[in-house]
């Protein structure tokens, strides 16, 4: 039995005093009532401030990336260890606005990827395909050849407790939402990926996230689909009453 997962991605949201108050208020939405892995993504300014305030709830904190050398001169990177050490159990690896904006490629979440399990953390890897992919029909081997690229080299207990995100890129802050079912069709070739660098348990076993403006109204669509185990919530994130209703969608 594979157990939902739903992350709040903060993206470049929220200073210091702002980022407590989601946090306080996210606790205050969910009520004690998680039962389902709930974890939220702060910038890494923040991390720190919202693990204090996360206390021992039971909601986990990610980062959004990281760099895969464990140290040196990479001005402007934070490495695995850093992220541990502000209290991190998750992050975000290859979100299509790295890939965009930020020269991401399939090479470098796969070398993210390795530093994050190396570390000790598990990754969010997030795959999706362009409004322009999905049009002609290469959704499917866009997506294979990211999840392919990612988990090179990864051996299969550790893809097993990985997490992927679909997130086609067209659905990201645009309010338009992949319909279940087509997310589903996406969900379930990441599986048959899955089980052909693998095997059936690492298969069975990886959770697959949901993103792309996932809302209160759509999210239990969304899960209730058999390949949907949560979601990656951007912008829904950001309001505690949102995010906690989508949380509880999940359960
Ligand atoms: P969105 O973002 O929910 O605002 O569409 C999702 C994401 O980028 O992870």
């Amino acid at each position: 039995m594979r157990v939902p997962i739903v992350a709040g991605n903060w993206k470049m949201h929220m200073t210091s005093g702002e980022a407590e108050q989601l946090a306080r208020g996210i606790l205050d939405s969910l009520d004690g009532t998680v039962r389902v892995e709930v974890v939220v993504c702060p910038a890494f300014t923040v991390l720190e401030r919202v693990r204090k305030v996360l206390g021992d709830s039971p909601l986990k904190l990610g980062a959004q990336n990281l760099h895969w050398a464990e140290e040196g001169a990479f001005t402007g990177e934070v490495s695995a260890g850093m992220l541990l050490t502000c209290g991190c159990e998750f992050v975000i690896l290859g979100h299509s606005e790295r890939r965009t904006w930020f020269g991401e490629s399939d090479t470098t979440v796969n070398q993210r990827l390795r530093a994050a399990l190396g570390a000790g953390l598990k990754p969010i890897v997030c795959v999706g395909e362009t409004i322009e992919e999905r049009q002609s029909g290469a959704t499917e081997p866009v997506v294979r050849r990211q999840v392919t690229a990612a988990f090179k080299g990864v051996p299969a207990p550790d893809a097993a407790g990985c997490v992927v995100a679909y997130e086609p890129v067209w659905a990201i802050g645009t309010g338009l939402t992949a319909t279940p079912s087509q997310a589903d069709a996406v969900h379930t070739s990441i599986r048959r990926v899955m089980r052909e660098l693998y095997n059936d348990n690492v298969a069975r076993a990886v959770r697959l996230q949901y993103g792309g403006s996932v809302k209160p109204e759509n999210a239990a669509d969304l899960f209730n689909r058999p390949d949907i185990d949560g979601g990656l919530i951007g912008g829904a994130s950001l309001e505690p009453d949102a995010f906690a209703a989508i949380v509880k969608a999940a359960v």
